[in-house]
């Protein structure tokens, strides 16, 4: 996998924070496999269903409306913090990289009636909402009313999120989570049994996928988590991608 437009997007700037923070801990080939693992489920939802809706929840600095060939019909919605959008729009302004098919709605994900408001103006199509990087910065009730929000939301809504958890949290968390709060992004929740939490939450999950166990079955080996031999096969609760739609 490439990305050509994420150096050009976070700029200079953006390069040397994440050389900072891989330096100070942070796992970023771990956020490789995780944005592969959302590709593919992604790739699934949209071509093997008939969602024609990739709706980005916390779409920070994602690049996938530019960069996967979904279809021609196939069109985004990017939400995120109105300062962030704003920010994301000038840059891919001065960098001509066009857009027609992305939409950007400001939205705090902490805000339910927002994002029912949102979805509900959507309307009753069949979508794929991603949730990339994003639930860890939600407090758990707050992780619960967004998944409630959108089983109430009209339309077909599958979701496909990453979570953190577990072992996972144990092993890897503290140094993670350290340097997260740092950096002003301070990690709020936690979901060591992601499948459950979302059973829960009046879903079905169609795929549970163990980050650790994908990278050590799929990976090319530069992308390769190098703590993968110590726990694939031992220790499963670890983070993971779900991919499932409210049943
Ligand atoms: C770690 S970044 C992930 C960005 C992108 N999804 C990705 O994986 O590259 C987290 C994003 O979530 C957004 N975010 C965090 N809390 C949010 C909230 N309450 N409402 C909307 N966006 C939020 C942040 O602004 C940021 O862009």
């Amino acid at each position: 996998m490439r990305d050509p437009f994420a150096a050009p997007l976070c700029g200079p700037e953006g390069l040397a924070l994440g050389a900072a923070m891989e330096a100070e801990g942070a796992a970023q080939a771990s956020i490789a496999v995780r944005t592969r693992v959302i590709d593919e489920r992604l790739a699934v939802a949209v071509t093997l269903g008939d969602a024609r809706e990739v709706v980005m929840l916390g779409a920070g600095l994602d690049t996938r409306a530019h960069r996967l060939a979904l279809g021609s019909d196939v069109r985004f919605v990017e939400c995120d913090f109105d300062e962030l959008l704003a920010w994301k729009r000038a840059r891919l302004a001065a960098l001509g990289i066009a857009a027609e098919h992305v939409e950007q709605r400001a939205l705090d994900l902490a805000d339910v009636d927002g994002v029912g408001a949102l979805l509900g103006s959507l309307g009753a199509r069949s979508r794929v909402l991603v949730l990339e990087g994003v639930l860890a910065y939600l407090s758990e009730p707050q992780v619960r009313a967004l998944l409630a929000a959108i089983v109430r939301a009209p339309g077909r809504n599958r979701v496909i999120a990453d979570v953190g958890g577990g072992a996972w949290s144990a092993l890897f968390g503290g140094r993670i989570r350290a340097v997260a709060a740092r950096r002003g992004a301070p990690y709020r929740t936690q979901l060591p049994h992601a499948r459950a939490f979302f059973e829960r939450a009046g879903y079905r999950v169609e795929a549970d996928v163990s980050l650790v166990d994908w990278d050590a079955a799929r990976s090319e080996p530069r992308f390769r988590i190098p703590w993968s031999a110590r726990l694939v096969g031992g220790v499963r609760d670890v983070a993971r991608v779900i991919d499932a739609e409210p049943a």
